[in-house]
């Protein structure tokens, strides 16, 4: 009963608040290609992190990064309401929340608007007939692709050993160059790209004493002209609210 009540209140608190991008607000359909003019009011580079959660690395990049825009994606809006407020109270302008499933990131983005994705701690989904639901499968990899700038930044953060090995697996496979990773972000050299920010579940892996995986790359397909699979439009999780 508090918990639904809890949820009323994001999703009231979304409707209103300029920096969440969901449905029906007409911006939501209209934004592509118009995250400069007609959300950030300049044409600073875009980052955009996938799987956001409550928003708390987007917020904390855009703390340390004010000349770069960042666009928290996810499909829950009760945890894009969290992040909305806090960069709403803390007078934070150059973050904002999308609301949709990273299915159908292509409709918010025109090919090449974005400079760099960053994909935290996304699910492990461990079981063989989830495999093609992992955020860094070869079908994500060329959504990604299709909305990065040619010399674009993609960015994993993960606690998860096998997901960091699927990773570099899908990376090889799709192409990739540029390639620099740790499995122990911490230790490593790369540290330098931590930037002192934590993602929420980020501190809970880390307290539990696992290792930070980290890894970037520039996404250059194989295949550029193999057709987009199907499957796209599957359902992200059983309990995900609906998208309207
Ligand atoms: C394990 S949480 C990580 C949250 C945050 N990045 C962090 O590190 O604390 C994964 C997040 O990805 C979102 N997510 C998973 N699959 C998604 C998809 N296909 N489209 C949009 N969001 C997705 C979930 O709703 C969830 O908030």
């Amino acid at each position: 009963m508090v918990v639904a009540r809890q949820k009323r209140q994001f999703f009231a608190h979304n409707a209103q608040a300029d920096n969440v991008l969901e449905p029906p607000k007409p911006i939501y359909q209209e934004i592509k290609g118009q995250w400069d003019e007609r959300l950030f009011k300049n044409d600073n580079p875009i980052v955009v992190e996938i799987g956001c959660g409550k928003g708390e690395y987007s917020i904390g990049l855009g703390t340390v990064f004010p000349e770069k825009n960042f666009i928290g994606v996810d499909v829950k809006g009760d945890r894009l309401a969290r992040g909305s407020r806090k960069a709403i109270n803390a007078g934070i302008t150059n973050v904002a929340f999308l609301r949709t499933k990273v299915q159908d990131i292509t409709q918010f983005f025109e090919p090449g608007e974005v400079d760099e994705i960053w994909v935290t701690f996304p699910d492990p989904r461990s079981r063989n007939r989830d495999i093609r639901r992992r955020l860094t499968h070869p079908r994500f990899l060329r959504l990604y692709h299709s909305i990065l700038k040619q010399d674009g930044i993609l960015h994993l953060k993960t606690d998860s050993d096998s997901l960091f090995e699927y990773t570099l697996e899908s990376l090889e496979a799709f192409g990739c160059e540029n390639l620099v990773y740790t499995h122990d972000l911490y230790q490593s050299d790369l540290n330098v790209r931590h930037y002192g920010i934590k993602t929420h579940f980020e501190t809970l892996f880390y307290e539990q004493g696992f290792s930070i995986k980290y890894l970037s790359c520039q996404l250059t397909p194989k295949l550029t002209d193999a057709p987009l699979e199907d499957e796209l439009d599957e359902e992200v999780t059983s309990d995900s609210e609906s998208i309207l």
